[in-house]
């Protein structure tokens, strides 16, 4: 009998399994009634740094639903907080990252940070959770990519058109990589603490990465992603790479090594699959907002993504993009019955 845990490790490294393994980005959120009774009056940051509730919260989707793989609840812009960052989460606005970085002065003020003392209850958290997983499901770590935690630093909150980091990019690029190399530094020993504490794989998400055409990806970030991955790979677990928005930058992701790319509904699998090649593992790419349709359109889009997948080992079902607060739970559980009982 194959675990959880091994059918998504097998499936990372392109290994024959039963069936797709499957998680969502963003299952350990508001769409649960669960998770908005734990949260209720307590801010994000406060959360997180309760490593008993954080764990409870990362295994909330894993009791109703039973994904594969369980994600750590945290949020990429931990590490600039723990850099000496004020990073707090507004209802309806977003995070709010302060005093922005827009110099080579404001970068050299970041602090760099020993994870086991700034992250100490993520640490916590892990072990807790690894505690409760043992070897049946499996546990992904993360962090944000270079570019996506730098456009935070410098916006200092979500953005549409990126104006500060594209300008600093492009008129200091010397502070822009300085910022990112900072970036990596630091998260380098972030994600070595996540799988010495128990996670078994781990995502870089670059959530605003398709914010730049192919030439400027390659040149300004792409080194810097290259490196984190690289660094990642070291701990001896396998890494996937999100860049949201990022089908133009498929074919220069492979120039990480990473073990797996995350693609987003506008990417077509076979499309992804011909750029990859035989080697390199696939994870998505259902369209989240499909999951707010009726059960019939959830199941057949299901069905569909899973086809479109077939006839290469290397496929982890997911979502394109997190799940949104008004997802209906019964339709994560219809999309996954559909998983769980499409063999392969
Ligand atoms: O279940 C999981 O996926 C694990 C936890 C997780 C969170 N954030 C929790 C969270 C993960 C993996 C993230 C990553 C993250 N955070 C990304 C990359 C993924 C993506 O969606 O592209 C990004 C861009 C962020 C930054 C961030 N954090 C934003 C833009 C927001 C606000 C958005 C909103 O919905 O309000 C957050 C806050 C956040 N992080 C929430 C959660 C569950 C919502 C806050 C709340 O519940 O009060």
């Amino acid at each position: 009998m194959t675990t959880c845990r091994r059918r998504f490790l097998d499936a990372l490294a392109c290994r024959a399994t039963d069936r797709a393994p499957a998680w969502f980005m963003r299952q350990a959120g508001r769409y649960l009634p669960e998770y908005r009774a734990l949260r209720s009056g307590q801010r994000f940051m406060d959360t997180l740094a309760d490593p008993e509730r954080a764990a409870r919260i990362t295994l909330q989707p894993i009791t109703r639903f039973g994904m594969d793989a369980a994600v750590v609840f945290s949020d990429i812009l931990v590490p600039l907080a723990a850099m000496g960052m004020s990073v707090d989460f507004v209802d309806g606005a977003g995070p709010v990252v302060t005093p922005p970085v827009r110099t080579r002065a404001d970068v050299d003020r970041l602090a760099d940070f020993d994870p086991l003392v700034a992250t100490a209850t993520l640490a916590q958290c892990l072990r807790l959770v690894r505690a409760e997983l043992g070897d049946e499901r499996a546990l992904v770590g993360f962090c944000g990519a270079p570019f996506t935690v730098a456009s935070y630093a410098i916006e200092g909150k979500s953005t549409r058109d990126f104006a500060e980091t594209k300008r600093l990019l492009f008129s200091e690029p010397a502070t822009f990589d300085a910022l990112q190399s900072r970036i990596v530094e630091n998260s380098l020993r972030y994600l070595a603490m996540q799988v010495a504490h128990g996670a078994d794989a781990l995502q870089v998400f670059d959530s605003w990465g398709g914010a730049l055409d192919a030439h400027t990806y390659r040149r300004a970030v792409l080194p810097h992603l290259v490196r984190l991955v690289r660094g990642a790979k070291d701990t001896g677990v396998p890494v996937i790479v999100y860049v949201n928005g990022g089908g133009h930058l498929l074919e220069l992701l492979l120039e990480t090594g990473a073990d797996a790319h995350s693609i987003d509904w506008r990417v077509d699998p076979r499309a992804a699959r011909r750029i990859v090649g035989a080697h390199v593992a696939l994870q998505g790419n259902l369209d989240p907002i499909v999951l707010l349709a009726d059960r019939a359109t959830v199941e057949q889009q299901t069905r569909r993504v899973l086809t479109e997948f077939a006839g290469h080992a290397g496929h982890v079902f997911n979502v394109g993009s997190g799940l949104i607060p008004r997802t209906p739970v019964e339709n994560v559980a219809a999309a996954l019955d559909v998983v769980r009982a499409t063999t392969r």
